[in-house]
């Protein structure tokens, strides 16, 4: 069994646990004569890297990228491009406290996944949630990096819209506030408020969830892959595949069926150019699994950090009823450092739909299509 892959031609498999020696991941199919140098990774994974605020946990990762394979000196240019062998990249851990997790080595953390290994594998890394630690969403980020390159033309962004029951005001939405404070939120005066409803969340030793918005622009109508490769099927499931991620919603999403079936379809027209545009986006960018030349709109639901100050029961590996503070260095809401983990996947989904459209399809029809 192995399923710790991912993708079709674009393919990636992560490995390592949260205090390992090392994560990382291997990205396989990635197309020839690209350019990728370590700083293209980097600058994805210092967005996701901790420590870097008083709202994401103080554990101090450097999260160095290391690209060990599958680039080389292009004889025109002289810039370093992909191969089309193997990208590994290694991310080495650095700040493993491991004592921090002695105390409950033998203990389920509620909310975690530590019953669930034991009682699949008997046995299982503890420190840090081993393998089950948000740690190896570092490697997807890598991935999502390289992935950007296969769609370069694809503006794949991501932003956090909803802080416990609190939600931004999309009137207000400016992408250029995204990195202005520190929730990738794009509304100001929502940012301001989470700053002192997150101090509030934080003191009291206490977590709340959040919901993420992923828009994907410039993408083609025509990706995806129907019918058990659908577009918005896959980028549900990789958004799902995320730690903490409870829910995931395409364009309306569950909001969809509160709305009637006029206000609900997209109508369509034709543009300035005589190209089909549609007049609203309510299918977010993909219909019958293929996309429709608009925006691709996914948001996903992540809990509230299950690691929290306060006292909670559970039971021991040995059979015994026990009271739990899970100390260690945590996330108030993991929800933020889930931005940029939703665009990786998004990016990698879209770089593998892209090129198995390619693959079956070559350039495609042109509008007006054929008669
Ligand atoms: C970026 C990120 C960081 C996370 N950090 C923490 C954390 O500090 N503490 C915690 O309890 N859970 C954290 N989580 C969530 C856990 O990894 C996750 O809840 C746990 O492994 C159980 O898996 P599940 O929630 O997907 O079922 C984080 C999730 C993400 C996406």
């Amino acid at each position: 069994m192995s399923h710790n892959s991912f993708g079709h031609l674009f393919r990636v498999t992560t490995f390592g646990e949260s205090h390992g020696p090392a994560i990382g991941c291997v990205v396989d199919g990635c197309p020839p004569g690209l350019p990728l140098v370590e700083d293209d990774i980097q600058r994805f994974l210092d967005r996701r890297r901790p420590g870097q605020n008083r709202f994401t946990t103080q554990r101090q990762e450097a999260d160095k990228v290391k690209i060990l394979s599958g680039v080389f000196e292009d004889a025109q240019t002289g810039g370093q491009v992909t191969t089309g062998t193997p990208i590994a990249l290694l991310i080495e851990n650095t700040d493993q406290r491991s004592r921090d997790y002695e105390e409950i080595k033998n203990v389920y953390r509620p909310g975690h996944a530590d019953y669930v290994y034991d009682a699949k594998y008997g046995v299982r890394d503890y420190r840090g949630g081993g393998r089950s630690s948000a740690r190896e969403t570092a490697s997807r980020v890598a991935a999502g990096a390289v992935a950007r390159k296969v769609v370069a033309s694809v503006k794949i962004r991501g932003a956090l819209v909803q802080m416990g029951p609190h939600k931004i005001d999309r009137a207000k939405w400016d992408w250029d506030e995204i990195d202005k404070n520190p929730f990738f939120c794009p509304d100001a005066a929502a940012a301001r408020f989470f700053e002192t409803y997150l101090d509030g969340v934080r003191k009291s030793g206490s977590s709340i969830g959040a919901v993420i918005e992923i828009i994907a622009e410039n993408a083609p109508a025509g990706w995806g892959a129907p019918i058990y490769g659908k577009l918005d099927s896959e980028i549900a499931a990789a958004l799902m595949s995320i730690n903490a991620v409870k829910g995931v919603e395409i364009g309306e999403g569950f909001a969809a069926a509160e709305l009637s079936g006029e206000d609900n379809a997209d109508e369509m027209r034709f543009g300035n150019e005589g190209k089909p545009i549609f007049l609203s986006n309510h299918a977010g960018g993909v219909l019958g699994g293929i996309s429709t030349g608009q925006p691709i709109v996914a948001r996903f639901a992540v809990k509230p950090t299950s690691s929290i100050l306060k006292s909670r029961q559970s039971i021991d590996r040995f059979g015994r009823e026990s009271e739990i503070v899970t100390k260690g260095r945590h996330d108030p809401c993991v929800g933020i450092r889930a931005v940029p983990v939703g665009e990786a996947m998004v990016a990698c989904v879209l770089a593998d739909q892209f090129l198995r459209h390619r693959g079956q399809i070559g350039a495609g029809p042109a509008w007006p299509f054929p008669a």
